[in-house]
């Protein structure tokens, strides 16, 4: 029986948990996570308080972009198990009431997939027009290179039919031709079929890029919008409460059309990318103004749709979206070592970049939970793993998951040089020391504080669905936001600051109403001024419900941070 009720716009409640099947559990001891693992790990994740959880790509790959180059849409790939796998995984994870979101790579296939195979075998190939062709790579000079470590031009040639093909990613995942009818339509029936499965919402990867004209940068062209549109309205006759979120690393007035602009007829959810390294910014300047900045220039979305914020992924911390000067910062803030930078970006975890300072840590959750948007979670940083700068390309940031301090984390009794990857070994982020199992056990883990937060952020719709108030105290070294929805208030304060601030805030609105603090239910002295005065400690924050006058407080039993 499954959990899951039809409930329009439920992504915009949720709380995602990314994870890759790889890296989670090993249940047949070949080094390599898969689905009977994930499975296992379901009861794990629904304790968290998660209630989607978004997989990396699990299709049949040669892996050379981990997976974001598909070999076969319809095939698992054998190491992490068999269709039949996923849908048991699916099912038991409906059955705990949790949605599922997988992946669907448009823009591009692995130069092993078929239809490329046979593309590139011959230039009368029916497959040939699937993929675009040049004699001159000349063609789209304006566009950038993404991959820019590793690649120097976004055409490579192919030497058997003597034409160039165009890339916006590794040459190995050659792009595909979106002017051709059959594309679209191969990969409308792509998405039907993953829908007929079961799976409650996709992450379609690289969705400007779907385009190319000349004389533009190939990114967020028209044709993009009508292809996207009409997948949406496909999407509404056939699977009404299915949601589909656009990666598309833009500014945000750029990602508005991807929403269907008034209409919101294009996705459900787009990710919020430039809020992102301010968060790291403001926290490593203890000032506001790079938080408050961007949301200033963010634009109102329709009401249908949802912002998705994180903090870290399975990528670089990419720094595309921030000028010269704050990329700069950031690199010399957070990647001194020149290892830890890869293309535009840092290839670090959450813990490392918040030098594992807990008080750091939690308080970038609690910005994650509390700003607009639905939060997506990484696996692995709610216990606060680490990553390691000696694996290649993005690989330091995908190791095992920590479940003790067994042999391999826990993660599998494989021999430790079969795994996919060497889970993290060092006296700081080690399994020994950062594992599940030695987290459950005490209340103030970060897995517990995070714990905490999910379960009263998840207490009201507020935070999901409220409207958000900056504040504009005097104090610069915090942010402070009201939440507010139908005749609920919330009020958040956060400390950026090494340093215990005082802050002065214009409650005049308020005047009578008791702030209740919601992670122990204590009530504040009531608001009897226009101006009140609070104090944080370093890196603190509070997250208080302001409570009507005629609002009886029941004090809760005390469950501390
Ligand atoms: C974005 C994904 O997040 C990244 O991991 C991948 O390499 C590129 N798209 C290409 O598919």
């Amino acid at each position: 029986m499954s959990g899951i009720k039809p409930e329009p716009g439920w992504y915009k409640d949720a709380i995602i948990y990314e994870v890759h099947v790889k890296s989670f559990l090993d249940s047949n001891r070949d080094g390599w996570g898969d689905f009977p693992g994930l499975t296992a790990k379901l009861d794990y994740l629904q304790k968290l308080g998660i209630t989607t959880l978004w997989l990396l790509p699990f299709t049949d790959s040669p892996l050379k972009d981990d997976g974001y180059d598909i070999r076969d849409y319809y095939k698992v790939y054998p190491s992490y198990g068999t269709m039949e796998e996923f849908q048991v995984f699916l099912s038991e994870a409906h059955k705990r009431g949790l949605r599922v979101i997988t992946e669907l790579v448009m823009n591009h296939t692995s130069n092993t997939h078929p239809w490329f195979v046979s593309a590139s075998s011959s230039r009368s190939s029916p497959f040939r027009d699937y993929y675009v062709w040049s004699d001159t790579p000349d063609r789209y000079k304006g566009t950038r290179i993404i991959f820019s470590d590793t690649e120097k031009s976004n055409w490579t040639w192919e030497p058997k039919t003597r034409q160039y093909y165009w890339h916006r990613f590794f040459h190995s995942q050659p792009d595909l031709n979106f002017d051709n009818p059959k594309v679209q339509d191969e990969l409308l029936t792509v998405v039907k079929f993953w829908f007929s499965l079961g799976v409650d919402g996709l992450r379609c990867d690289a969705v400007p890029y779907l385009f190319e004209r000349e004389g533009t940068n190939c990114e967020n062209l028209p044709e993009t919008h009508t292809f996207i549109k009409r997948l949406r309205a496909e999407i509404d006759r056939e699977f009404p409460d299915r949601m589909l979120l656009a990666e598309a690393n833009q500014w945000p007035q750029d990602v508005l059309p991807y929403f269907g602009e008034g209409d919101g007829d294009e996705f459900h959810m787009a990710y919020h990318f430039p809020l992102m390294p301010r968060l790291f910014i403001a926290i490593a300047q203890g000032d506001r103004k790079p938080i408050t900045d961007i949301l200033q220039q963010t634009p109102a979305i329709p009401a249908n749709c949802q912002w998705a914020i994180f903090l870290r992924n399975h990528d670089e911390l990419t720094l595309e979206m921030v000028t010269d000067q704050e990329r700069d910062y950031l690199w010399t803030t957070y990647a001194e070592d020149p290892r830890m930078r890869l293309n535009l970006g840092i290839r670090r975890r959450l813990a490392p970049l918040m030098g594992n300072d807990r008080r750091k840590i939690d308080l970038m959750h609690s910005l994650l939970l509390t700003l607009p948007g639905t939060p997506i979670l990484y696996y692995g940083d709610e216990i606060g793993m680490g990553d390691n700068v000696h694996l290649g390309d993005r690989n330091g940031v995908r190791t095992p998951m920590q479940w003790s301090f067994d042999r391999n984390g826990g993660f599998s009794t494989a021999d430790p040089s079969d795994l996919y990857a060497p889970p993290i070994q060092n006296p700081v982020y080690g399994y020994q020391v950062v594992n599940v199992e030695t987290q459950i056990r005490y209340p103030t883990s970060p897995l517990n504080v995070l714990r905490q937060m999910i379960e009263v952020r998840q207490s009201s719709h507020v935070f999901g669905r409220g409207a958000m108030t900056v504040l504009h105290p005097k104090n610069r070294h915090v942010f402070a936001c009201l939440r507010e929805m139908g005749d609920e208030v919330v009020m958040v304060i956060n400390n950026l600051s090494d340093r215990t601030e005082s802050v002065l805030l214009d409650l005049s609105r308020f005047r009578g109403y008791t702030p209740v603090e919601l992670f122990s239910q204590t009530p504040f002295p009531v608001l009897e001024r226009a101006h009140f005065h609070f104090t944080v400690s370093p890196y603190g924050y509070f997250w208080l419900a302001l409570r009507p006058p005629a609002f009886s407080v029941r004090r809760r039993k005390r469950t501390g941070r």
